[in-house]
């Protein structure tokens, strides 16, 4: 059964922390609205530069034509729909969306900057509801978002009805880290390094410390892949990245 407070709202994870949805939304929030300036800067020295790695192999294993009509959900500054953009050609359509106004408009000013915004149209919305009619989508794509929608099954229920039949949905998000050897490593590195990173480069180590937190919580590969089955998706599958530190999960809609 859900967990519920005094009030009969329902709990969820924020961090190590467990609050209402309500304000799980609102924090989540508070965290993008505070580290959008320095996102993609900080994304570089927390990965040592994986993140773009991690984000070209989830565009490769899109198997993304030119004529595709592409929806990246949570896109945020912008990376993974970039490098559609540049994959699909005229004939295609890129929706960048995301929750967050901040995140959105730097999306948007690094895609024009990038040239990429012939093919590329920018939505404010909520994983959990979105605004397109349903079937509209050859692919779905979301990308280190996952982890901080509050309702996970709702959004990922709505990656499903977005895709037409035949189409791929790809959930790139940190998972559980498969080396025992180097747990107490990542650990350190997660909880003592980041923080003070965040601190130092954006002047939010709270953000960051969220951030390692919510990694902890975030559902495993295969409890993921078993949320995506029980959403209707088929051939649901996942890959590891850099020993499961990273995990991208792809399946179908048939
Ligand atoms: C870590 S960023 C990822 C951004 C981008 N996809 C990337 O890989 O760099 C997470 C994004 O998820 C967005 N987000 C959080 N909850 C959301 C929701 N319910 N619906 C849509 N976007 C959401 C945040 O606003 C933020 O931009």
């Amino acid at each position: 059964m859900d967990e519920r407070n005094a009030t009969d709202e329902k709990l969820v994870d924020f961090g190590f922390e467990t609050i209402s949805e309500a304000e799980k939304t609102q924090r989540v929030k508070g965290v993008f609205d505070s580290v959008a300036d320095n996102y993609d800067v900080m994304n570089d020295l927390m990965s040592f530069g994986l993140h773009r790695l991690w984000k070209r192999f989830a565009v490769m294993a899109a198997h993304v034509r030119p004529d595709h009509q592409v929806l990246d959900l949570a896109g945020g500054s912008g990376d993974l729909s970039r490098l559609f953009a540049r994959r699909i050609g005229e004939r295609g359509l890129v929706v960048i969306s995301d929750i967050n106004g901040e995140m959105l408009r730097r999306g948007r000013d690094r895609l024009i900057d990038s040239g990429c915004n012939d093919n590329v149209v920018v939505v404010q919305a909520n994983a959990e509801c979105l605004p397109f009619e349903s079937g509209r989508f050859d692919i779905v794509s979301m990308a280190f978002g996952l982890r901080n929608v509050t309702n996970k099954l709702d959004a990922i229920s709505e990656m499903y009805r977005m895709l037409r039949p035949g189409g791929r949905v790809l959930i790139l998000e940190f998972s559980k880290l498969k080396i025992a050897a180097l747990q107490s490593i990542y650990d350190a590195f997660s909880f003592r390094i980041l923080p003070r990173l965040g601190e130092w480069v954006a002047k939010d180590g709270d953000s960051y410390r969220y951030l390692a937190e919510s990694i902890r919580v975030h559902p495993h590969q295969e409890k993921l892949a078993s949320m995506m089955r029980s959403a209707g998706f088929e051939r649901v599958r996942y890959r590891n990245l850099a020993g499961g530190i990273v995990a991208l999960h792809d399946g179908m809609r048939f």
